[in-house]
């Protein structure tokens, strides 16, 4: 029987998930089988167990269980520690749930695609939940000159700052208080998926800037939108999606898919030209 795998998420009919792993699979000539699990919202744990037993072998997790996951795993990565959420389990040789977190890395990777450097850039994250907690540790390993994160209500910002002050030079505030013009700019907040666009005074972007959306839509976000009017260059999050999936595929089969194909597969089921 193939090896099994799953996203696990509430709602997660909409999740490209199964389509890039089967893509992955087929690429590196990997047997699995990978699925999608709608778990109860009040039992995650309830889900991954029955998953276990009846041979699952690891999992992407999605919203709104990255904080169950990251519950129930027995041992964490590093980088699962300081996000404080976890999108991938592992089930080891021992039947023991390991917990990882590849959206930090997968963003970093993403970047990278796109030849944005971060180092001894300044960069502005908008919001401070638990997306961009999750991606906090890997940018600030590429040792940007300063991180601003800038948040609708300050203090979520400020307390996220201070937890990560030893990484790095990172300052937060509110939305009102950011100051000065960025070479990259990072939408982490929820605000895309309302349609909103959050109040950002217009200096914002120095010249060549980019600005990175981590939502991703047949169109382009509201943000993407405003920026690309401000002379920024848009990059949305579906590259990120992609790169946190290969590393998840990575951390299972102990092989790299070649993420180019796949990205390409992924616009093209969205409708449009990457
Ligand atoms: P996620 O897991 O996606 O990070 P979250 O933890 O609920 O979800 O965080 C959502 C983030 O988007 C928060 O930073 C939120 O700002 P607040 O902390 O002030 O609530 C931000 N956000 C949501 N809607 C927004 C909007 N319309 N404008 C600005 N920020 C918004």
């Amino acid at each position: 029987m193939a090896d099994r795998y799953a996203v696990f998420g509430n709602p997660v009919a909409h999740s490209k998930s199964p389509l890039i792993h089967s893509a992955f699979a087929e690429q590196t000539g990997q047997t699995l089988e990978y699925t999608a699990v709608e778990a109860p919202q009040d039992d995650f744990a309830g889900a991954w167990l029955r998953f276990v037993q009846e041979g699952g072998r690891g999992a992407n997790v999605t919203v709104p269980f990255k904080g169950d996951a990251y519950a129930l795993s027995a041992t964490l990565s590093h980088r699962a520690r300081r996000a404080q959420a976890v999108n991938t389990l592992i089930v080891g040789g021992n039947g023991r749930t390991y917990g990882d977190n590849t959206d930090g890395v997968g963003l970093a990777r993403d970047l990278a695609y796109h030849g944005v450097a971060l180092k001894g850039r300044r960069v502005l994250i908008v919001g401070a939940g638990g997306a961009v907690r999750g991606v906090l540790a890997p940018l600030l390993e590429e040792e940007p000159d300063e991180l601003v994160i800038a948040n609708r209500t300050a203090e979520k910002a400020v307390a996220l700052a201070e937890a990560f002050s030893d990484a790095g030079r990172v300052t937060g505030g509110g939305l009102e208080a950011i100051s000065g013009a960025f070479d990259l700019v990072i939408n982490g907040s929820s605000a895309s998926l309302a349609g909103d666009l959050p109040p950002l005074p217009d200096t914002l972007f120095a010249p060549g800037a980019t600005a990175y959306d981590m939502m991703y839509g047949a169109e382009p976000t509201v943000f993407l939108r405003w920026a690309k009017a401000q002379g920024a260059t848009p990059t949305d999050g579906l590259g990120m999606l992609v790169e946190q999936a290969a590393e998840s595929f990575f951390l299972w089969r102990s092989v790299r898919p070649d993420t180019a194909a796949v990205r390409a597969r992924l616009r093209d089921a969205l409708g449009k030209a990457e």
